[in-house]
């Protein structure tokens, strides 16, 4: 339809009709219980005309029921306007990708959106319309279980990630199928919650909230998001679905975004959870002048707006707008000429797992997975040798982590053993569980059940004791162990965060257990989030950390075992020495007093370092590289003028291989205080064994910008130290003056 066509269909429709559209529906309107639940429903009785009247709907899958539910919709509807269908789909719909943690390690953009692009691929013929993704909430707390659906601490990595996801799932025109329209999330700062605490609180000042927490969202509405999903936090009290200062100021005037503001799941009522608001029709005034258009499975909107429109506390105006702009994302869609799109049963079945997806999702694993110790070079293991697998991730066919339960696949993924047994079968492996994922004794309180998963805590003592005998046995005699440990598959995302870190206890019995009695440990490391591994580390020659790497888990993690493949991951999120140290990440700030006054005056604690054990940007592979010497094109740089920076990097391992180029800059001295090390780009290279590579970045002034005080965008005259190397622990620079 054209703008005009739109204004007319907007103009024709009831008050009643207008405010459907605004209303966003939970897929247990019309399938009741046996639907995909992710948030608290309001029990809210809608009439079937007010069910008809709707304008979107999340949780419905299956192009079968997609079908008949439009089908009835567009029947029933006074204008017949088409409903969105919209779901998460935050790291694959049928193929199951590595987690978006994951992905960022990859430090490869294209890669991130591959992955977009073949997630959107199986759900648009899923009938599905609108995906909640990508989450590029900046985290710096382990605590937090939703920092697996971000990209990480840092905002210039997570804006390229947000970039390359949007780009992924919209391609270059909505209308064209193999598409889903993206959701960016969930503004703003929801990953800086206190002590990572699930809904918890932040309070950050604007200039942090600008310097370090909105860029990623801007990347990803620059990069043309359809959608985006305001947060359930507060910021400074203020809540983040009624913040106009946010949702207006910042997002529609200074952005100029004008998208689709949906909220999260009930998030215009939760602002009642707040005290902010003492019933729907205030929500309702906050979330409709802070320019919310959709409202996510609560009905403040539906309940108040009426009301407020009467008393004219809303004008029909504001309500027009918000109309228009569901309107347009529909037309985007090309659901007007299309109500059906490309939903197709048939269709659907065949793309699911396609030999594209699966290909890509194996290939995934290796490029987002992190090596972050390899004493004696033990990986990659030699097939002659005596190797026993241990662990409950041996036989754990469901590598998948958190926000998989809408998986629609038809393949079954494969577990370790299997596949090693079926790539060796005449070596001499043995394999043994060891224990289950979880004890008895996990200091696990509750689990948010609803989501699908139910999660069993092993409680047989006799039977915990004698799978660790087995395992010990097994160790006792073999040359290297492979222990496939970590958190439970299913204890990440929402309603994960955990105030201890560490793996099982269960499985750090058995990891105990087997270290005892064998020096030749190589940890395959399962996990939604930096978990304290300090001792496992200590105990370990090998770590490997795989995240959660979907359904070709098992092919991608032997590949690697083995060499056929080697990890190229890079931390995007800093691994602590205990949960102590959280929140930690690479870009602190310059606040340690000891180079003025005396080192017992230094930032940190008195019982533990104060660096990472593993920091961002760290990652080995399965060949050295060598960085020369660090030059600059210039010794000054002016506005409108460029930087060249070039370092020679040699392989001078035994393989070829690909080193992650790191550029980090540090602003010594502004009105404001800036951090240690900031990424400012990054190059992933393919080094031949002995080949020198010359690596170059360009740098601008634009690049040294940063909020002042007076929250003006700015690059100041002074000394920008570069740093080039391998992770962001790179002590060696060169400086510029900018002048
Ligand atoms: C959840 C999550 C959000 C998700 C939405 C819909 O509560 O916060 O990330 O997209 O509800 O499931």
């Amino acid at each position: 339809m054209t703008e005009k066509q739109l204004i007319e269909l907007l103009n024709d429709l009831s008050f009643e009709e207008k405010i459907g559209e605004l209303q966003q529906l939970s897929g247990r309107v019309y399938f009741g219980d046996d639907g995909i639940i992710t948030g608290v429903d309001s029990n809210e009785n809608l009439t079937e005309q007010e069910v008809n009247r709707s304008g979107s709907v999340i949780n419905v899958v299956g192009p079968d029921k997609i079908l008949k539910v439009q089908k009835n919709h567009i029947k029933n509807h006074p204008h017949h306007i088409p409903m969105i269908f919209m779901l998460d789909i935050i790291h694959g719909f049928g193929t199951s990708f590595p987690t978006p943690l994951a992905q960022s390690c990859s430090f490869d953009p294209e890669l991130v959106k591959e992955i977009a692009h073949e997630s959107a691929v199986e759900a648009c013929n899923a009938g599905l319309h609108v995906t909640f993704s990508p989450m590029v909430d900046i985290c710096r707390d382990a605590r937090w279980g939703r920092v697996m659906e971000g990209s990480g601490e840092d905002p210039y990595l997570s804006s390229k990630m947000a970039e390359a996801a949007v780009l992924g799932y919209q391609g270059d025109d909505l209308s064209k199928e193999g598409t889903i329209a993206a959701c960016v999330k969930h503004f703003a700062a929801y990953g800086m919650v206190e002590a990572g605490r699930e809904y918890g609180t932040v309070d950050t000042s604007e200039r942090f909230l600008r310097q370090y927490y909105l860029p990623s969202y801007k990347a990803a509405c620059d990069a043309g998001s359809a959608l985006l999903m305001t947060a359930f936090n507060a910021n400074g009290g203020v809540p983040s679905t009624g913040d106009k200062h946010l949702l207006v100021d910042i997002l529609r005037d200074e952005w100029g975004y004008n998208g689709a503001v949906i909220t999260d799941y009930g998030s215009i009522r939760s602002m009642y959870s707040h005290g902010v608001t003492k019933n729907a029709k205030e929500s309702a005034k906050l979330a409709m002048d802070a320019q919310v258009d959709i409202e996510m499975c609560s009905y403040c909107y539906h309940n108040g707006l009426p009301e407020l429109v009467k008393t004219g506390e809303i004008s029909m105006e504001q309500i027009d707008r918000a109309v228009l702009r569901v309107l347009q994302l529909k037309n985007k869609l090309g659901l007007f000429e299309n109500p059906y799109r490309f939903t197709d049963a048939k269709k659907s079945l065949e793309v699911i797992n396609n030999k594209t997806a699966m290909d890509l999702a194996q290939k995934a694993v290796s490029k987002t997975s992190v090596l972050l110790k390899n004493e004696d070079k033990i990986l990659p293991l030699k097939k002659e040798e005596k190797i026993a697998f241990i662990g409950p991730y041996v036989y754990e066919n469901d590598m998948y982590g958190g926000w998989s339960i809408r998986n629609q696949r038809k393949v079954e993924p494969r577990n370790i053993e299997t596949v090693v047994k079926e790539k060796y079968p005449q070596n001499e492996f043995v394999f043994e569980q060891g224990s289950e994922l979880l004890g008895a004794d996990e200091p696990i309180l509750k689990y948010d059940r609803a989501r699908g998963s139910t999660l069993e805590f092993e409680a047989d003592a006799t039977a915990r004791k004698q799978k660790i005998e087995k395992a010990v046995k097994a160790a006792k005699t073999a040359d290297t162990v492979v222990m496939c440990i970590g958190e439970h598959t299913k204890v990440g995302g929402e309603l994960a965060a955990k105030a201890y870190i560490d793996i099982p206890k269960i499985q750090k019995e058995l990891f105990d257990a087997v270290a005892a009695v064998n020096k030749n440990i190589v940890v395959v490391l399962f996990d939604h989030r930096p978990l304290d591994i300090t001792d496992i580390s200590k105990k370990s020659k090998a770590v490997l950390n795989v995240w959660f790497p979907g359904i070709k888990a098992a092919e991608g993690i032997v590949d690697m075992l083995f060499g056929d493949a080697a990890p190229t991951g890079r931390l995007t999120m800093s691994f602590p020495y205990t949960v102590g140290q959280c929140p930690i990440y690479y870009s602190q700030l310059p606040t340690d007093h000891s180079p003025v006054i005396e080192s017992v005056y230094a930032t940190g604690y008195i019982d533990c370092q104060l660096t990472p054990l593993y920091s961002f940007g760290e990652g080995l592979t399965y060949t050295d590289f060598e960085y020369g010497e660090l030059k600059l094109s210039k010794e000054t740089l002016s506005q409108g003028e460029t930087l060249t920076v070039s370092i020679d990097i040699k392989n001078i391992g035994e393989r070829d291989g690909v080193e992650t180029v790191q550029l980090y800059i540090r602003d010594i001295f502004a009105s404001v205080s800036r951090p240690l090390k900031e990424l400012k780009g990054f190059k992933k290279v393919e080094i031949h064994k002995g080949e020198t590579v010359t690596v170059e970045f360009t740098l601008t002034p634009e690049d040294c910008m940063f909020y002042n005080t007076q929250l003006e965008y700015v690059w100041e005259p002074g000394e920008i130290q570069v740093f080039v190397g391998p992770n962001s622990k790179i002590e060696k620079f060169k400086s510029f003056e900018l002048v």
